[in-house]
């Protein structure tokens, strides 16, 4: 006998609806033909962590802020870098709780529903593979300052920029998005060693630019501290945001930690703290050894100061290869989180399914990663990119919005769930939360709200078009 189907649900049912916790995290790991691997520890978990944070923001946008916010950018740091402690506090007390790949999707799909999971599943793509995209352009920059500085050539414009910026493709971009996707089809342990060392190498790079820089230090440089005002400090912040992504980067790999409960939430909070802490000590030596109106919007700026501040060529190509280092540790730590976060959404059914198969070999969702690879590659290699930056720091701040949102909803509906890490002083610093990243929105230009208004636009198409009909809950 034919089973009946079951009825169709209505449209506001379908939106609404929530996947509960104890569904997901029995998912947790499962894909098609395969599981993921357990292999990741707590010094990988940071390293993944401060792998995907740490890079073009500091060595890219640092330059593009200091004429934004003069010497107050070491505010601008602080200011950025508190937004992201209150949600890295709701990030570590979910991804202890719901240890799963798809990260804050996964999250909201449990507290908000369906069609607000998705929403925070495609600004999950704006702040991974999109922005992903846009620092593998960075890495071009640097290779580029490298090579005038040891060889005096660089790759011409026609190979090293998109078309509208004066080239035809931007091949650095995709040789670095190549060379991570390898890695990754490797397998996530092998990808995690790799980006250790990697990670390593640009804390080592940062620290000693902090070393030559400190010692040129003038405190004239620092007056006027606000030549711009409150408004400059808040609008180089909000820019800045974007060197704070990725701290979430752990959470994408609750299904490859060996103990996802316990190590999350510490990767999470320490990788903040640590990049935090780097980050304010090198925006007080660069302001302090180079006028903060000697900053032009340069893209290679730490170059810029040490190459000033010394007249040796020597330091600036060191730390060209920090960079370099730095940027690819960024393309490989963000692509891999953007493979997991679909993966996850595949798993529901929002995605195509073939994104959540395993591959029993590598243990690796290997269609997903050449997928994205490729969409990532393409992306970085023939569109202008100068304005994503800032389209990606409002979608991840909108994400983050609903990671605090969630931690609220669910200490309401599920306060017997077992935390390994809460909160302090919740519901204030959540709210706070989701307080600061509106603010940091707000301080957005209108453009940038324009490129959010259109992505959001076609996330709803999509969301409509497919991923309502072919959810794993329909028809539940
Ligand atoms: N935070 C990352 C970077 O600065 C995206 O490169």
């Amino acid at each position: 006998m034919r089973e009946t189907p079951p009825a169709r649900p209505g449209l506001k049912a379908a939106v609404l609806r929530r996947k509960p916790v104890a569904d997901l995290v029995a998912e947790g790991g499962q894909g098609a033909g395969g599981t993921l691997r357990r292999s990741l520890g707590l010094t990988q978990l940071t390293s993944l962590s401060i792998g995907a944070t740490l890079g073009s923001g500091i060595f890219v946008v640092l330059g593009e802020a200091v004429p934004v916010a003069g010497p107050a950018v070491v505010l601008s740091f602080v200011l950025a870098g508190v937004t992201a402690l209150f949600s890295a506090l709701s990030y570590a007390e979910l991804a202890g709780m719901i240890p799963l790949s798809g990260s804050s999707y996964s999250y909201t799909y449990a507290t908000l529903g369906e069609l607000v999971a998705w929403i925070c599943g495609w600004c999950l793509v704006l702040e991974y593979g999109v922005s992903v995209a846009s620092v593998a352009v960075g890495w071009g920059q640097y290779v580029n300052e490298l090579l005038r500085i040891v060889f005096g050539v660089a790759i011409p414009d026609a190979l090293s920029q998109p078309p509208g910026e004066g080239g035809v493709v931007n091949l650095p971009a995709i040789a670095v998005v190549l060379l991570a996707m390898f890695l990754l089809l490797a397998g996530a342990r092998e990808s995690a060693r790799a980006n250790t060392i990697m990670v390593v190498i640009k804390i080592a790079t940062l620290v000693l630019f902090c070393a030559v820089a400190f010692t040129a230090v003038r405190a004239g440089n620092f007056s006027p501290f606000l030549p711009l005002g409150m408004a400059g400090l808040s609008a180089g912040a909000a820019k800045l945001f974007f060197s704070y992504i990725g701290f979430d980067a752990a959470s994408t790999a609750g299904e490859e930690a060996r103990n996802p409960q316990r190590d999350l939430p510490r990767a999470i909070l320490l990788s903040l703290a640590i990049v935090t802490v780097l980050y304010c000590l090198v925006a007080l030596s660069a302001v302090g050894a180079l006028p903060w109106q000697r900053f032009d919007g340069e893209q290679a700026a730490l170059s810029l100061v040490l190459s000033t501040v010394l007249d040796n060529e020597v330091w600036a190509a060191l730390l060209a290869v920090g960079a370099i280092v730095a940027i690819s540790s960024v393309v490989l730590t963000v692509l891999y989180g953007q493979t997991r976060i679909l993966f996850a959404m595949s798993r529901d059914g929002l995605v195509p399914r073939s994104l959540s198969k395993v591959d029993p070999k590598s243990g690796t969702p290997k269609v997903n990663t050449v997928v994205v690879s490729a969409f990532v590659g393409v992306l970085a290699a023939f569109v202008p990119l100068g304005r994503l930056a800032d389209a990606t720091s409002i979608g991840t701040l909108f994400a983050f919005g609903l990671v605090n949102i969630a931690v609220l909803l669910l200490r309401r509906r599920r306060p017997e769930l077992a935390r390994t890490f809460r909160v302090p002083l919740a519901p204030v610093t959540p709210l706070l939360g989701v307080a600061c990243c509106g603010y940091l929105m707000l301080s957005l230009d209108v453009a940038t709200w324009i490129v959010f208004g259109g992505w959001m636009l076609t996330g709803l198409v999509l969301y409509f078009g497919y991923g309502i009909k072919r959810s794993r809950l329909a028809g539940r």
